[in-house]
């Protein structure tokens, strides 16, 4: 389906030769499935990570034809390492969680917005073709008006929101002050295989896969009624390579399924692909979640040709079925990204499963 998308429309600016991306980020949930998919086209991948929430195992497969450099993004010498002879840049390294944000402001800060500086200062210098740069949906914060269009003003409610949109704003003074092409992808509930299940802050689709498939139950926050605008990881993979390929520099795009789905009805739809009751706990809604989130994908199927491939029933369907691969008893796992075992995860006397609301 991605190399449908990317058959059609302009001449690719990376074609005519391979071309070389770097990927912060690149062994984390999102960046370990865009290198995986570079590595296919037969492009060259440098990975920087600090592997904080990312792994090794994420890259494992792919072998030595992916470039790791071990270092942190806020650290100008390791970003002109990772950057040198870089055609493309992907920016994906962050502290992601927004409960982590509420306790951890500073640090939080400090990842998503210094380290954007510093990614970009270095794309700058290493004279980059294009920056793109993974933002978030909660840039719109409790904005009422749905579904969430890219003009409509932000208004973050958690740290983490108020880093992603520094983030972003500095994306676009570098691009339009200092020559920088960078695009932001505002990005919303990505899903999928080697999402990290085992996290204190970890996302609801792993956690409520993981619950499920060993008996434990998860969390709910709040009535369960609050939307989330679920999107397949191969998705967000595609949208990134379009990205690169025809993003307008300077620009913003909403990237997702373009469909509201709520937590009980997540919730239903993994209990029957995993073949569990579809019961759940329920607890307060937390601070900095908000209720809605719906896009409208609507610029990025105009200008980036994106058109995602893969619904969440169909992404959901896929990832139970990786999970369950993964952790079955006595096979060790296999693809990249380890899950905890049974006895590791929810369930009687396991971390408790919880939900991003
Ligand atoms: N997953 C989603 O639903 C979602 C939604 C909106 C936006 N995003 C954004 O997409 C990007 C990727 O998210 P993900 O879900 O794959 O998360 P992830 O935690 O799996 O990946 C983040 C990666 O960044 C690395 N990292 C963190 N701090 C670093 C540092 N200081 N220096 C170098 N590397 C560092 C981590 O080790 C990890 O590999 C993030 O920017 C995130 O904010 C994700």
């Amino acid at each position: 389906m991605i190399a449908r998308a990317l058959a059609r429309g302009a001449p690719r600016p990376y074609r005519s030769a391979v071309a070389r991306f770097l990927v912060t980020g690149g062994a984390g949930f999102i960046g370990s499935h865009v290198v995986e998919y570079l590595l296919r086209l037969r492009e060259q991948v440098v990975v920087l990570d600090d592997l904080s929430s990312g792994r090794r195992e994420n890259l494992a497969p792919l072998g030595e034809r992916v470039q790791v450099v071990l270092g942190d993004v806020r650290d100008p010498a390791a970003c002109a390492e990772a950057v040198r002879g870089a055609d493309f840049v992907l920016h994906l390294a962050a502290l992601t969680s927004v409960p982590r944000s509420v306790a951890e402001p500073a640090a939080t800060f400090d990842v998503n917005a210094t380290g954007t500086l510093r990614v970009l200062e270095a794309a700058r210098a290493a004279k980059a073709k294009r920056v793109v740069l993974a933002s978030s949906s909660s840039v719109y914060g409790d904005s009422a008006v749905s579904p969430k269009v890219e003009t409509l003003p932000p208004n973050p409610l958690s740290p983490y929101a108020a880093s992603k949109l520094a983030a972003e704003g500095l994306a676009q003074a570098w691009a339009r002050s200092l020559g920088v092409p960078t695009i932001a992808l505002r990005f919303f509930n990505v899903f999928g295989p080697r999402q990290d299940p085992k996290s204190q802050y970890a996302a609801v689709v792993p956690r409520f896969v993981t619950a499920m498939l060993s008996g434990g139950t998860p969390i709910v926050y709040g009535d369960g009624k609050q939307t989330r605008d679920f999107t397949y990881v191969e998705n967000a993979v595609q949208a990134l390579v379009l990205a690169v390929r025809q993003g307008v520099p300077g620009s913003v795009y909403n990237v997702a399924g373009g469909k509201a789905t709520t937590v009980l009805d997540l919730l239903g739809m993994i209990a029957k692909a995993a073949g569990a009751k579809a019961r759940a706990e329920r607890q307060p809604a937390r601070p900095g979640d908000i209720l809605h989130s719906h896009a409208d994908v609507a610029k990025a199927r105009k200008e980036l040709g994106f058109a995602p491939s893969v619904d969440v029933a169909e992404g959901i369907r896929r990832t139970v079925e990786w999970y369950r691969r993964e952790t079955r008893p006595g096979v060790a796992p296999a693809g990249p990204a380890t899950v905890a075992g049974p006895s590791a995860m929810a369930g009687p006397g396991g971390p408790q499963p919880t939900i991003e609301g």
